[in-house]
Formats: C-alpha cells, sequence, structure tokens
C-alpha cells in the first residue's frame, strides 16, 4: 500500500448519523491494539498479532496518516476505514495506483451497520477529494461479512484470485455508483 497522494490532511471530523470518522489520537492506542490483536478481526487478514508485540511497536498516536479514519461511537473508536493506493504489483487488474478501501471493527461492533455507515462517509469524502477516480476492494471470498459489505457499499466483482493462499473477490466500485 502506498499513502494517498496529495491530499490536505488532516480533514474536518466527519460526522454521521451515529458516528464521527476522524484521525486517530492517542487515546485510541488501547483499542487499536485490541484490533489488531483480536482472532475475529484476524481471521481472513492473516491472523491475528501478537499482543506484546503490538504493545511494544505500535505507536503512541497509531496510524496517523493520509487516508486513514478512526470511527468514534460515542468517544471510543469502534474500527477504522482506510483509503490506500494499491501497489502496481499486487494482482487485481485496475490501473497502477489505484485507491482501495480498507475496514476493521471490533467484533463487539459487528452487526448493527456501522461498517456500512462509516464506510459511505469515508468514500463520500474521497469523491470529493479526488472526483471521478473509481476506487477497489480487495477481501477473502470467504470473509462473507465483508464480501456482503462490499456489495452495499456498490463495490461489483471484477474478478477473483488466489493470492496469500486463499481465494481474494476483488471489486471495483466507480466513482457514481450509489451506496448504503
Ligand atoms: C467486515 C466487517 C467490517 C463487517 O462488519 P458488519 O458489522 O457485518 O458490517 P455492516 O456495517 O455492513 O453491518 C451489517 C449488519 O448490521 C445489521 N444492521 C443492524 N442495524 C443496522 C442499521 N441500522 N443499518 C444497517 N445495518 C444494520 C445488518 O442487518 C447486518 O447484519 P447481519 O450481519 O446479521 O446480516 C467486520 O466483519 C470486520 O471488521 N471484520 C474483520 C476485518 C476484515 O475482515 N476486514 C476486511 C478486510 S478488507
Amino acid at each position: 500500500m502506498s499513502e494517498l497522494g496529495p491530499v490536505a490532511w488532516p480533514p474536518a471530523p466527519i460526522g454521521t448519523e451515529r458516528l464521527v470518522l476522524r484521525v486517530p489520537e492517542a487515546r485510541d492506542r488501547a483499542a487499536v491494539i485490541e484490533l489488531l490483536a483480536s482472532p475475529e478481526v484476524g481471521a481472513y487478514i492473516g491472523g491475528a498479532r501478537p499482543r506484546d508485540e503490538l504493545e511494544r511497536t505500535v505507536p503512541e498516536v497509531p496510524g496517523r496518516r493520509p487516508g486513514l479514519f478512526v470511527v468514534d461511537l460515542d468517544g471510543a473508536l469502534i474500527g477504522t476505514v482506510t483509503l490506500d493506493r494499491r501497489d502496481a504489483e499486487r494482482p487485481g487488474h485496475v490501473l497502477p495506483g489505484t485507491a482501495e478501501l480498507g475496514y476493521l471493527f471490533l467484533p463487539d461492533a459487528w452487526g448493527y451497520g456501522y461498517a456500512a455507515e462509516a464506510c459511505a462517509a469515508a468514500l463520500g469524502w474521497f469523491a470529493g477529494v479526488f472526483p471521478g477516480e473509481p476506487v477497489v476492494l480487495c477481501t477473502q471470498t470467504a470473509n462473507s461479512r465483508s464480501v456482503r459489505l462490499a456489495e452495499k457499499l456498490g463495490f461489483t466483482e471484477v474478478e477473483r484470485f488466489e493470492e496469500y493462499g486463499a481465494e481474494q473477490w476483488f471489486g471495483m466500485r466507480s466513482p457514481d455508483a450509489p451506496s448504503a
């Protein structure tokens, strides 16, 4: 993944019906470690990372980079939504440097539509700063929650391929696609 490119950052916090998308702060560190150490979160993305390693390596303010939003519910992190540039050498037949959406939510926050609400807001922000650009998304075919979310957000399947020893669902969202 490479960074998103020239963009005014940080943006003002983005409010949705129930959530706020904002940049990370030091108070998010413990929740970021929970996210990365969770076996459920890691199930289809290469596994959980050891907690002691995370305690050593996660910076005081975790994940501060253009395109990374903390999803905040009532003042606490429940997940992250990212927009990065897909590396050209990865599979997925799109132009090099196409933007890619990623999402990680704490298991207690699954099943309420929070990920859909947050991703739709992040895609709206992206469309405002990079008008007319498509966004891609890659997720294991077996990750049914993630594929359902991608389709709800307006991504349509382009191809499937094998990567990291698993079949991947690769989708694209055109700039004018409707979403949840
Ligand atoms: C992928 C992931 C973000 C999906 O989370 P999610 O909560 O299932 O996604 P959504 O926000 O779309 O919520 C959908 C669910 O909320 C329910 N829901 C409840 N209230 C809702 C509301 N007000 N609006 C919308 N949906 C609502 C829906 O019915 C649906 O339930 P179901 O799963 O029982 O069908 C989450 O599973 C996750 O973080 N996984 C680990 C990380 C990962 O694999 N990321 C993919 C890498 S690209």
